[in-house]
């Protein structure tokens, strides 16, 4: 699920939308963190960075922001701006976010707690990881032994 964009089901009825997120149904992976971005400054660039074992769902459940991702294979851009959107990055996924409208709110629901060790800040550094998963796989055998 590197980078997806989903469609989210709206119970919609004459009162209004809304819109649930469940682990299994629409969530592919346990939820053990949510947080969200509001009241950005203009003209800020967030994000920049990846991480090494994340998996998360961004929503903009109110306004819209311009993501950059790249999992190696170059760079794209996704506007999210549909709170029955969301959108799947699994690990080994630089992102940047930037354009956030004056009323953004970007929720992001994570399987994992918050770890600054999984962060990948420098792009040099991701491209040598991405483009060589046996460094990861590496680590991961010599810490088990
Ligand atoms: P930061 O990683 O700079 O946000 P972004 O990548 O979206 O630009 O996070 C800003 C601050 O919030 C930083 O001090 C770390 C803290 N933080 C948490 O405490 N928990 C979290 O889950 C996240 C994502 C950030």
């Amino acid at each position: 699920m590197q980078i997806q964009r989903v469609q989210l089901q709206q119970h919609g009825d004459e009162r209004g939308m809304l819109v649930a997120l469940e682990k299994d149904r629409n969530v592919p992976f346990e939820i053990r963190r949510v947080y969200y971005l509001f009241a950005t400054r203009n003209q800020v660039h967030r994000g920049q960075h990846a991480h090494r074992h994340l998996n998360q769902l961004a929503v903009t459940v109110r306004g819209s922001v311009t993501f950059l991702l790249d999992d190696g294979s170059g760079p794209v851009e996704v506007v999210l701006d549909d709170p029955s959107q969301g959108l799947l990055l699994g690990s080994m996924v630089w992102r940047e976010m930037y354009d956030f409208s004056e009323d953004c709110v970007l929720m992001v629901l994570a399987d994992q707690l918050y770890d600054p060790a999984d962060y990948i800040t420098n792009y040099d550094e991701f491209l040598r990881e991405v483009n060589s998963p046996m460094l990861l796989g590496d680590v991961a055998a010599c810490q088990s032994r």
